[in-house]
């Protein structure tokens, strides 16, 4: 029997899946594994010994994207060795790049775009059975996951896309292009899939949008992100409801009013500010300018007791001169965030930021960067440092990364990570955790019986 089954492990096709980029990549690479796996795929992290590698791409900055190419022609190379090897890209690159991707790289077998992602059984099986190239027409208008296979990652934690796509168009920013319009999914879907998820276990649900505080805008019924959170937070079996990412312009204060009145929504807020100059933030078409930020920081935090606030920076932004940086710097020092997600701007084709002049050179763009995480490290320092002798309540995800035995790896409600020692059958559970010692990104501690 055992021999069989091994022979039968043996026997099935393998699946490389690498994502690169953000959260909503994550989830759909998730729907693709789900999808493969009935299609009787089994995964593999060895490249030499797949059938099917399928990079999930992003291109939002330009490194990525050079990341991306220069893995695509190592595995040409793979390729001449093992000629039934399929290569495929999917994700925002192959929708920005898909004519690109074909001339620089024409051994790429199939290249379909993230709306498709709940239709990978026709597009293997035209490049698998029917040995056609596969590359897709589709502008990213559809947002279908209704019905669709999933394999998650966490037995703990479920991210739920509540919503794709953006109308903002930031004057830097390729999101729009690569994941089209705002949609959202539809109330009743979203409150299924997460009661199937608490039926499963799952203690918390993560939920995704580029945008979400612009939830319901696009639907027949009349429904705001606010009562979303209301309505999740009824259902039995979930213990943590976490959201990303708020926009600041729609960020309302009936919001905050509902993450303060449920107790399932976490203490966190992911609210990107991008520049701490209002000449920067109008040129890049944000929408609000810094008093606006701070008000509603403000709000939060005279509303929510120890809420920890993170947040998103581009640095050389066109145009930025050492003044709007010291301004960036400055906001920094006033607010302290709990931590930041710092970028080198980058110059994104066909955007109205690309086409400005006055752009910053590298140098520049590379030393102002170093100078914010310096500044950052030293605020999370200290914010962390207060958070030592505190017992906190730690949702146990997994096996610490960390090469000590024993060790698990959790989150607080202010989704900071807890490393501390503990048996295993505590994953998925809360559990009550004593600080000892702190650093810049984690916590250690001990757990209270
Ligand atoms: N919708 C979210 C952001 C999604 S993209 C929001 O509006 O906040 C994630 C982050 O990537 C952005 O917050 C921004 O800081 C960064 N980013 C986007 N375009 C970029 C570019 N051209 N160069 C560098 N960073 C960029
Ligand atoms: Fe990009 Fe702006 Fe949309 Fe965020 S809000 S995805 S930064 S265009
Ligand atoms: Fe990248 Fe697309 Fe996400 S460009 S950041 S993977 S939405």
């Amino acid at each position: 029997m055992l021999d069989k089954l091994n022979n039968f492990a043996q026997n099935q096709p393998k699946v490389l899946v690498k994502t690169f980029g953000c959260q909503m990549n994550v989830n759909d690479s998730e729907y693709i594994i789900g999808q493969l796996e009935q299609l009787g795929y089994s995964r593999t992290r060895d490249i030499f010994k797949s059938d099917l590698i399928l990079l999930n791409t992003c291109c939002v900055r330009e490194n990525v994207e050079q990341k991306i190419y220069s893995l695509i022609s190592k595995i040409k190379k793979i390729k001449e060795n093992n000629p039934s090897l399929i290569l495929g890209i999917c994700g925002c690159m192959a929708q920005k790049e898909k004519e690109n991707i074909f001339k620089r790289a024409p051994y790429v077998d199939l290249i379909f775009s993230p709306s498709q992602i709940n239709n990978l059984k026709e597009i293997i099986n035209i490049t698998k059975y029917r040995n056609k190239k596969y590359i897709s027409s589709k502008n990213p208008t559809e947002f279908i996951l209704k019905h669709t296979p999933i394999s998650r990652e966490s037995k703990v934690s479920a991210w739920i896309q509540i919503m794709r796509g953006c109308n903002n168009y930031c004057s830097y920013c390729v999101v729009p292009y690569t994941r089209g319009p705002e949609q959202s999914r539809g109330v009743s879907e979203i409150l299924a899939e997460a009661e199937n998820l608490a039926q499963e276990n799952y203690k918390e649900i993560f939920l995704l949008g580029q945008n979400v505080n612009s939830y319901g805008k696009n639907l027949p019924e009349s429904v705001t992100f606010s009562k979303l959170l209301t309505l999740l937070n009824n259902i039995n079996g979930i213990e943590r409801i976490r959201f990303m990412t708020s926009h600041p312009k729609d960020l309302n204060f009936n919001l905050i009013k509902v993450i303060k009145n449920s107790d399932k929504i976490c203490e966190h807020i992911h609210l990107p500010i991008q520049s701490g100059s209002n000449k920067i933030l109008k040129i890049m078409n944000r929408g609000y300018d810094i008093n606006q930020y701070k008000s509603i920081i403000q709000e939060i935090r005279n509303k929510i007791n120890n809420i920890s606030i993170t947040t998103d920076i581009l640095v050389g932004f066109p145009g930025e001169t050492e003044e709007d940086f010291q301004q960036t710097l400055n906001i920094f020092k006033e607010i302290e965030f709990d931590n930041t997600y710092t970028f080198i701007y980058s110059n994104r084709e066909n955007t109205i930021a690309s086409l400005m002049p006055n752009q910053v050179p590298l140098q520049v763009k590379k030393e102002r960067l170093s100078r914010l995480n310096n500044l950052q490290k030293e605020i999370s320092i200290k914010i962390n440092k207060k958070l030592e002798d505190k017992i906190l309540e730690v949702l146990v995800d997994k096996k610490s990364l960390k090469k000590i035995s024993n060790q698990l790896s959790g989150r607080t409600r202010t989704n900071k990570t807890v490393v501390f020692v503990g048996e295993e059958e505590l994953i998925g559970q809360l559990v009550k955790v004593k600080i000892l010692k702190s650093d810049t990104w984690t916590l250690y501690g001990e757990l209270v019986r």
